[in-house]
């Protein structure tokens, strides 16, 4: 089928490779006009581990093009799918206007009918303003608005496009949903579930799992701190809870909390969305104050264990919001750094991926080119991203390097047998929600 996309970022470019992948034809836009003529040539403006292998294939395939002009990517489409970013407003509402813009430029442009999917996460009852904008700019066309929502965690981006947990889509017309069946045939015949709803409960459904999931994490760190005071180890509690299926593993790790772009925005617009509509949905209230608090527990056990942060060195291990991505977007290592600084002390960063990142999100953070650079004379070590490769640091070297051999585990990265040879190699070894805090050892040297 002929599919256009408008967005080419984290939802937008998965989506659009993985339908080209699937057979179809698509044409994908987006308002940076850079960011076009780099994709046009196979380079990508993010890290996401196997797209640009995807999106180089499907361009030699001639299935996949990108292109500023919106007569080849609304005029002669089916379908056009808006992956436009909604970011957080103040209020903690989703900003939409990327949405209404892009709504604007195919009113304008189409010329018979057309099937509009909303991937982003919005709102429940935002495909009705899209169907009023479609008609303000066209009064000719018929448009079927559809909820599409992307399922997409970055770092799988390209996983959870091809192979879906399952496909949902919500519209409030027949015909709509017939072309969405024959679009996601491949997937189908595959035996991705399809589910079918109509278009305001799949904009809450992609809400619910987000905030769900959200809600999950915050569980966790709740635990982790009864846990230090219990003198409990939460790593063994989320175990036992997730050998229930009807509670399930995932999403139960207790750490710094959760980041990215989706997360704290999307459970700040469920809230308000749930508080527009005449619910206060407290639950969520509570879901985003634990999660905000966990940055200040593991900062305020840094500050305990150095006495004072000024003339102090900390080194923080991985910058990104999670691994397998180079996104710092509400990364809780950034807020880390931030109280740190603020605190006084010089916050270097290491980051297989997010260095540079990093950087232009925060320019007073230093960045160093390998774990070990970061380590040379720090006082402190936090793991703020557990990218694997932290789990073979030479705890030796690092202990020479170290002007304080103190390493804070904002992510448990660190299991029994490693905590267990930190202690031997002299380290001081704080983890989140497990191990009682050890005594300060005496030789520091
Ligand atoms: C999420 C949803 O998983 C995805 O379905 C949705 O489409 C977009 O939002 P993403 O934000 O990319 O995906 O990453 P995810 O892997 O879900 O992690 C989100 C945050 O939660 C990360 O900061 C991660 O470190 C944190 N997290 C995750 C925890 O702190 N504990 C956990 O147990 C799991």
């Amino acid at each position: 089928m002929r599919v256009g996309v408008f967005g080419t970022g984290h939802v937008g470019l998965p989506t659009a490779a993985a339908l080209a992948h699937l057979g179809h034809d698509v044409v994908a836009t987006d308002v940076d006009a850079e960011k076009l003529s780099a994709l046009s040539v196979g380079r990508l403006p993010f890290y996401e581990p196997g797209l640009e292998d995807l999106v180089r294939g499907e361009l030699a395939s001639g299935r996949l093009r990108f292109s500023a002009n919106p007569t080849a990517t609304v005029t002669d489409r089916q379908i056009v799918f808006v992956c436009v970013g909604t970011p957080p407003r103040a209020s903690g509402e989703a900003n939409l206007l990327a949405l209404e813009r892009a709504a604007e430029i195919i009113g304008r442009h189409a010329t018979g009918r057309l099937v509009v999917v909303e991937k982003s996460t919005v709102p429940a009852g935002t495909a009705r303003r899209m169907q009023e904008t479609l008609a303000r700019y066209n009064g000719v066309v018929s448009f079927a608005v559809v909820s599409n929502p992307e399922f997409l965690r970055e770092g799988c981006a390209v996983e959870d496009s091809l192979q879906p947990a399952r496909i949902l889509v919500g519209s409030d017309s027949g015909e709509a949903l017939a072309v969405m069946r024959e679009l996601y045939a491949p997937l189908i015949e595959l035996g991705v579930s399809w589910i079918e709803t109509d278009v305001r409960t799949a904009e809450l459904a992609k809400h619910a799992c987000n905030a769900f999931l959200a809600m999950k994490i915050s569980y966790a760190n709740a635990l982790a701190r009864i846990c230090e005071l219990a003198g409990a180890d939460v790593v063994a509690v989320a175990d036992a809870m997730g050998a229930d299926p009807r509670i399930g593993r995932a999403y139960l790790d207790a750490g710094l909390g959760y980041g990215g772009y989706c997360f704290p925005k999307d459970v700040a617009a469920f809230e308000r969305l749930s508080a527009r509509l005449g619910y206060r949905f407290r639950l969520l209230e509570e879901v985003a104050e634990i999660n905000g608090q966990a940055v200040g527990f593991a900062v305020q056990k840094v500050e305990e264990i150095l006495w004072n942060l000024e003339d102090k060195r900390i080194a923080l291990l991985g910058l990104a919001f999670k691994p397998g991505t180079d996104d710092v977007r509400f990364a809780p290592a950034l807020e880390v750094a931030r109280r740190l600084l603020a605190g006084g002390a010089r916050v270097v960063g290491y980051d297989p991926q997010a260095g540079a990142t990093a950087k232009a999100e925060l320019p007073e953070l230093e960045i160093a080119a390998d774990a070990y650079a970061a380590l040379e004379g720090a006082h402190c070590a936090i793991v703020c991203t557990e990218w694997p490769e932290f789990r073979d640091l030479d705890l030796e070297r690092a202990r020479t390097l170290m002007s304080f051999p103190i390493l804070l585990d904002g992510r448990n990265l660190y299991g029994d047998a490693a905590a267990a040879a930190m202690a031997r190699a002299g380290f001081t070894y704080l983890a989140t929600g497990r191990h009682p805090r050890p005594a300060v050892p005496a030789s520091i040297h």
